[in-house]
């Protein structure tokens, strides 16, 4: 079900509905921690030995010392093991603390306050900065820039990915200045980017020269039901397309 096209009318109905639902369940009185994702506590103890695995002979690598300052992309040998589940080159890669929604927030922080490498000014300084949600997306991503005060644009989510005819269009605007992306997997409904989305993606020219394309590939390693699903490569594909600076990917720990 899309709500994107409804009108006033249908949508003060809906949100109507939905309180009343969501009052039925608050009547309940129950404490549930409803966070997506959540291991429980036999999960957990799967990583207990994490915690004492290391002795002092593996907390130095390639000469580096892991305990020490520094080293703010991240030890080599982390960026080399991550740069390989990215499918990047370890000079690409950026391996920070155990949150990547950090690291996210960070960079929307840096476009804000000093601007990214082809920002004419940094962010902070425009009348409006608009950003793309294609929705139903994830509600922390659209949270990080919403904080920044920036305005968010609704695009509607096809079994595709988001409909590209849509991004298109809106990134002729100068005021779009970039777009989140869950390419596979996304949250909530798992739709995987196909092929011919990530190709469009790659090959936008928007009008802003700082347009960031945020590709969070949070379940890069994820399999469910068959076949490991691989997607393509969007940044070999936006430096074929002359545009590698336009895209950030992550992963999640
Ligand atoms: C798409 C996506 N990105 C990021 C996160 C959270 O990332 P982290 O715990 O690394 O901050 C989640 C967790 O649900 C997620 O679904």
């Amino acid at each position: 079900m899309s709500c994107v096209h409804w009108d006033r009318e249908e949508l003060a109905w809906e949100r109507e509905r939905v309180q009343a639902d969501y009052d039925a369940w608050k009547a309940k009185g129950l404490t549930l921690n409803m966070a997506r994702g959540k291991p429980g506590l036999e999960q957990l103890a799967l990583s207990r030995e994490l915690f004492t695995i290391l002795d002092f002979d593996h907390c130095v690598e390639d000469g580096v010392d892991a305990r020490n300052y520094g080293e703010l992309a991240g030890m080599p040998c982390a960026r080399r093991y991550w740069a390989q589940m990215l499918d990047v080159e370890p000079e690409q890669c950026f391996v920070g603390g155990s949150s990547s929604l950090t690291m996210m927030y960070d960079l929307v922080a840096k476009a804000w306050s000093n601007g990214l490498l082809h920002s004419p000014k940094p962010w902070s300084q425009l009348e409006r900065v608009k950003f793309l949600c294609p929705c139903p997306g994830y509600d922390r991503h659209f949270r990080i820039t919403q904080s920044f005060g920036m305005e968010l644009t609704p695009v509607p989510m096809t079994e595709e990915g988001p409909d590209m005819d849509q991004v298109e269009r809106l990134a002729a605007d100068p005021e779009v200045k970039g777009i989140w992306c869950v390419p596979k997997y996304s949250n909530p409904d798992g739709i995987v980017y196909s092929e011919r989305t990530i190709a469009r993606m790659a090959a936008l020219k928007p009008a802003a020269p700082d347009f960031m394309i945020l590709w969070d590939n949070a379940y890069c390693v994820h399999q469910f039901r068959g076949e490991y699903q691989p997607i393509a490569d969007i940044l070999s594909l936006c430096a074929w397309n002359g545009s590698p600076d336009m895209v950030y990917g992550n992963t999640v720990p």
